[in-house]
């Protein structure tokens, strides 16, 4: 049948625009600005893992195409990295460097689903993951689960519930984005378990784990290595996002269907940005994220105080819901208020089914500014619902 004018349809489930449809609008403002919706950190790469730090004369071919499965010297550094971290004897095979987290996900999904399988996604979730499911014909189905008075055996039995024979995968994030908590182990035992009795792949997002302020981190990998995917990024532990470079680590038979996606998406990692994370993960990398780690730490705390909400565990999120400030119009006028003075806060529908939840990014700023919109929005929510 004509296509044109007609784009794939799969597509329309996902909006044009993830974190903020409000964006535009702050171009208009004159004053300080606080851009709290999108994650990403302030703080500069470690010094000596800058683009600025690599020169040809020092790394000739540095503007050339990598091999599609990632440097040698980064695949090693990694391979020692999650040995040391997960116990398993890994080889080059298991890892796949990829063009950010996100690049690897979707070189996952691209191996692993058939056109209408389903993936359950733990909820609150990262909203690219529904996209990324959606893009390579899967269809996400949000497991919802309140954080913060969910049990382990509360949490099997809503994965159950939504179950089907359609159900391909499961994906999780912890420390999560976007609700700041830790996942428990027992949880996460609890859901590689039962995964495992269902023969579904595990996606375990862990982009967050330098990040940890309270409670312990617990690794999906070593527990199921014959399904699990781990998802790890260099963007977030060593604040090189623009970089686009993280990795995957998993089964490697399947890993090979992997590098085939990635080398009919992407190709390979930008070059320069391997070259970057390898010097990361043999110097001051782990300096660095320990520092952001104390500082995000200490700026989610206050700003959590500030709003009235419990401290964040992890990750660089504050998640909570404001439904005593609305009205029947919802988020709207809310969001709008804040834009108006000068603060953009992502809405809680693009975390699944929260119509009355906000997420705030305190990282995204330097402290002192990131603070400064979050008493902008202590103000404006002192302010609703306007009467
Ligand atoms: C939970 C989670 N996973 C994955 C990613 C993607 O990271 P990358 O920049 O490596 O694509 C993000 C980015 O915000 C994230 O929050």
């Amino acid at each position: 049948m004509p296509r044109f004018p007609r784009s794939a349809s799969h597509l329309a489930g996902i909006p044009p625009s993830v974190y903020s449809g409000l964006a535009h609008r702050l171009e208009r403002y004159s004053g300080e600005t606080y851009p709290l919706h999108v994650g990403d950190t302030w703080m500069e790469p470690p010094a000596g893992c800058r683009m600025e730090d690599l020169r040809v004369a020092d790394f000739p071919g540095m503007h050339r195409y990598a091999p599609v499965h990632g440097l040698p010297a980064l695949l090693d550094a990694i391979v020692e990295r999650e040995r040391a971290k997960t116990g398993l004897a890994l080889e080059r095979d298991h890892v796949l460097v990829a063009a950010g987290a996100t690049g690897g996900l979707g070189a996952v999904a691209g191996a692993l689903l058939e056109p209408g399988d389903e993936v359950l996604i733990l909820a609150p979730y990262w909203p690219l993951i529904e996209g990324i499911v959606r893009s390579f014909h899967g269809t996400p189905v949000a497991v919802p689960v309140d954080f913060d008075a969910a049990s382990a055996a509360d949490l099997v039995g809503r994965l159950e519930a939504r179950h089907s024979a359609r159900t391909a995968a499961l994906y999780f994030s912890t420390p999560n984005n976007p609700s700041g908590r830790v996942l428990p182990r027992k949880w996460v035992e609890a859901m590689v378990e039962w995964a495992r009795s269902r023969d579904l792949w595990i996606l375990s997002d862990e982009v967050y784990e330098p990040f940890i302020f309270a409670g312990e981190h617990t690794r999906a990998l070593p527990l199921a290595p014959e399904r699990t995917f781990l998802a790890q990024t260099f963007s977030k532990c060593y604040g090189m996002a623009g970089n686009r470079c993280g990795y995957m680590v998993g089964p490697a038979a399947v890993m090979a269907e992997l590098r085939k996606v990635a080398t009919h998406t992407f190709y390979s990692t930008p070059t320069a940005a391997q070259l970057a994370a390898v010097r990361a993960l043999a110097g001051p990398g782990d300096a660095w994220a320990a520092a952001a780690c104390a500082s995000y730490a200490a700026t989610g705390r206050a700003a959590a105080e500030r709003l009235g909400v419990p401290a964040p565990q992890g990750s660089t999120f504050l998640f909570f819901d404001v439904a005593a400030h609305l009205d029947a119009r919802g988020l709207g006028p809310l969001l709008e208020a804040c834009v108006d003075r000068g603060l953009l806060i992502a809405p809680g529908p693009s975390f699944g089914p929260f119509p009355t939840h906000v997420r705030l990014c305190y990282t995204a700023v330097e402290p002192a500014r990131a603070l400064r919109g979050v008493e902008v929005l202590a103000q404006v929510l002192a302010q609703f619902p306007a009467r």
